[in-house]
């Protein structure tokens, strides 16, 4: 049977990650948002490319949460996206009124989904959800380290020639400037990059990694779409299909690498269910600092919205 998924916030990022579940053909999606007739649009639009494409899936939009009742993923992506000059912690206050009250919506009518947060700020987004879902930890899961890892994959293809198929690599923390590409653990056909590339140009691609959604901000005048809407979708992939992949998320963690109830990127087994288990790795001393400094980035941003809760 196929599955449902609802994606929440049919602006570029909710349309593209509706576009690349609806390719897979697994699952039906159901795309909703407030602006009138824009979800439904994007909807009929979407189902007329199938016959050209090939897959079958039933998308359907919608300006209210009644069609998204029964889904098995539900992907939030609504917001205000990151304008030039804005840090994505500028979103904060906006984005956490609009995720708490569409999780509330959501979690009504699908009690057993597994939600995966797009929104920035990335990692405080998926604490209002958490909290305002009122889920198990193991439903609520970010989306950042597929579409970080996925920026650190193609600037290695690119410093090396090589194609992306050949490399795999990996990124810690939360989703913001200090995250923690881990150059160790990233490979090319299973050499580590540091046999591969210099220390220095290394050094170079981890920073533009760090900063890959600034970058896209500058050059879009608004967030990137296509990769983060690839990226939810693989998750959304991994979760239906049961496909217990290993991939870098954004979950609550409590005591693993020494961080406690805190969203932070980690590598996950993700499947039915959402999160399976958390994969602890060994860091080195400056990696751990480096994870520790990414964690207290998303701690500040937690203990502003418990500052901003309280005065509301
Ligand atoms: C990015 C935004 C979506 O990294 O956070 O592109």
């Amino acid at each position: 049977m196929r599955g449902k998924v609802t994606v929440v916030g049919a602006g570029a990022v909710g349309a593209t990650t509706a576009q690349y579940v609806a390719q897979g053909g697994y699952a039906d999606v159901v795309l909703v948002d407030i602006v009138p007739k824009m979800p439904q649009g994007k909807a009929l639009d979407l189902m007329q490319a199938g016959p050209v494409i090939g897959y079958s899936s039933i998308i359907t939009g919608a300006n209210d949460y009644d069609a998204t009742a029964g889904s098995d993923v539900v992907v939030i992506t609504s917001g205000s996206p990151r304008k030039p000059g804005m840090s994505r912690d500028d979103l904060l206050k906006i984005n956490m009124n609009i995720v708490g009250s569409v999780t509330r919506e959501i979690a009504q009518r699908s009690p057993n989904a597994v939600i995966v947060v797009v929104t920035n700020p990335l990692d405080a987004m998926c604490h209002v959800a958490l909290k305002a879902s009122g889920f198990p930890k193991e439903r609520v899961i970010g989306q950042a380290g597929v579409l970080d890892s996925a920026r650190f994959r193609t600037f290695i293809a690119m410093e090396l020639g090589v194609s992306i198929e050949d490399v795999s690599a990996f990124v810690l923390g939360g989703h913001g400037d200090t995250m923690v590409p881990l150059p160790r653990y990233s490979t090319v056909a299973g050499i580590p990059i540091t046999e591969l590339i210099s220390a220095e140009r290394i050094a170079a691609i981890t920073e533009r990694t760090a900063n890959g959604g600034g970058e896209l901000v500058q050059l879009l005048g608004t967030s990137a779409y296509y990769a983060p809407g690839a990226s939810s979708a693989d998750m959304v992939e991994a979760i239906l299909l049961d496909k217990n992949r290993i991939m870098p998320c954004s979950v609550y963690l409590s005591g693993q690498y020494g961080v406690n109830d805190l969203y932070v990127g980690v590598p996950i087994k993700i499947g039915a269910g959402g999160m399976k288990e958390v994969i602890e790795i060994t860091l080195t001393e400056s990696e751990q600092a480096a994870l520790d400094k990414s964690a207290g980035a998303v701690r500040e941003l937690v203990e502003a919205m418990d500052r901003i809760s309280a005065a509301s």
